[in-house]
């Protein structure tokens, strides 16, 4: 991403690796840190270096899970991310202070205030509602069937586009007269429910976004490690970035964010730290190339670079950024 000139992206929609739950397989990768703030202090850095190369009215939707203190023998059984398990026998996650066994540790908020004291603007949390959640063996709490979204902008101004991404209404005619907007001015265009005949009515196109969304989750089933389901993210890159813009996923795993992109007339950048992932992710996005006649582009970084400046567990130049220093062209 050092590589990347500043303000060149419109909008990044990513999922960083969740605490203490996978290995990778790659010298360097984030998420195996010995404590929950270290994790968060690694991806604060990464997100540092999102926020240079995003426009100033650029927005970050990052999705990102929790984890349980303790291991998945001893009642604290990890995030529940979705898709095959991979998951590392033996690890544990060590405690931060404060947190017992068996905690719910709240990774989620601990990055969302970490991005807001690192300058981010914390806009939004959006809740991803799985109606097919994970099953977990657990008796002592409810199963998790949600995981976060957050929003966050560079700017207190920012694109946002509600209108690409209006929900449908629940009920009430909409009243466009002006009689209705003499009343009661025109704030209700946004909103879900415009003046009517009895006070309300809808907007024609919808109401404003809703913060809570329900979609199932969907392996890409070539990906041994949890994918986004591209409905997920449509809205994202919906309202984050207009048309021929450029989205940046820094954690791009099997491409999914380039897919979505792509299939709604925006650019990609993506970046990954495991060689086999850029395939993966490769292939996929020649396959869509073959049957897509739209012309945005998908720049893929590889994570070659990471043979020629081998990570090390204290430096600070993440492979992430040795890697983008040879892609992401
Ligand atoms: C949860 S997955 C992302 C999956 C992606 N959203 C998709 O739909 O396929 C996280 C990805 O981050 C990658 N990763 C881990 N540490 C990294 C690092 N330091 N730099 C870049 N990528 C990293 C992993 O290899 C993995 O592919």
């Amino acid at each position: 991403m050092r590589a990347m000139p500043s303000q060149s992206i419109h909008c990044c929609v990513t999922s960083p690796p969740y605490y203490g739950l996978r290995d990778y397989g790659v010298d360097g990768q984030i998420g195996l840190e010995e404590t929950p703030e270290a994790y968060i202090a690694r991806l604060v850095e990464v997100f540092r270096e999102v926020r240079r190369v995003l426009k100033d009215d650029g927005t970050l939707w990052v999705n990102i899970g929790d984890s349980y203190a303790g291991n998945a023998n001893s009642g604290g059984s990890n995030a529940n991310e979705g898709g095959p398990a991979v998951r590392i026998a033996g690890l544990k996650p060590k405690r931060g202070e404060g947190v017992k066994q068996k905690d719910l540790l709240g990774i989620p908020w601990m990055l969302a205030f970490a991005l807001r004291a690192d300058g981010w603007y914390l806009r939004s949390e959006i809740i991803w509602h799985k109606p097919n959640p994970m099953p977990e063996s657990v008796k002592d709490r409810p199963t998790k069937a949600h995981e976060q979204i957050f929003l966050l902008s560079k700017s207190p101004k920012y694109f946002y586009d509600a209108d690409a991404v209006r929900e449908p209404a629940q009920n009430r005619p909409f009243d466009p007269t002006l009689k209705a907007i003499k009343r009661h001015g025109t704030a209700w265009l946004n909103n879900a429910y415009a003046p009517g005949a009895s006070g309300f009515g809808n907007h024609p196109n919808g109401r404003n976004r809703r913060s809570v969304w329900t979609v199932a989750p969907k392996p890409y089933k070539e990906a041994h490690f949890a994918t986004f389901p591209p409905d997920l993210i449509k809205p994202c890159i919906l309202a984050g970035c207009p048309e021929g813009g450029t989205v940046l996923d820094p954690f791009g795993g099997s491409g999914t964010t380039a897919q979505v992109a792509i299939e709604n007339r925006r650019n990609a950048v993506l970046i990954e730290l495991n060689i086999d992932y850029v395939e993966l992710a490769q292939k996929r996005l020649a396959r869509l190339a073959a049957i897509s006649t739209a012309a945005p582009v998908a720049d893929i970084a590889t994570a070659r670079a990471r043979r020629a400046v081998p990570a090390t567990k204290h430096t600070t130049e993440l492979p992430l950024f040795a890697a983008l220093s040879e892609g992401a062209a």
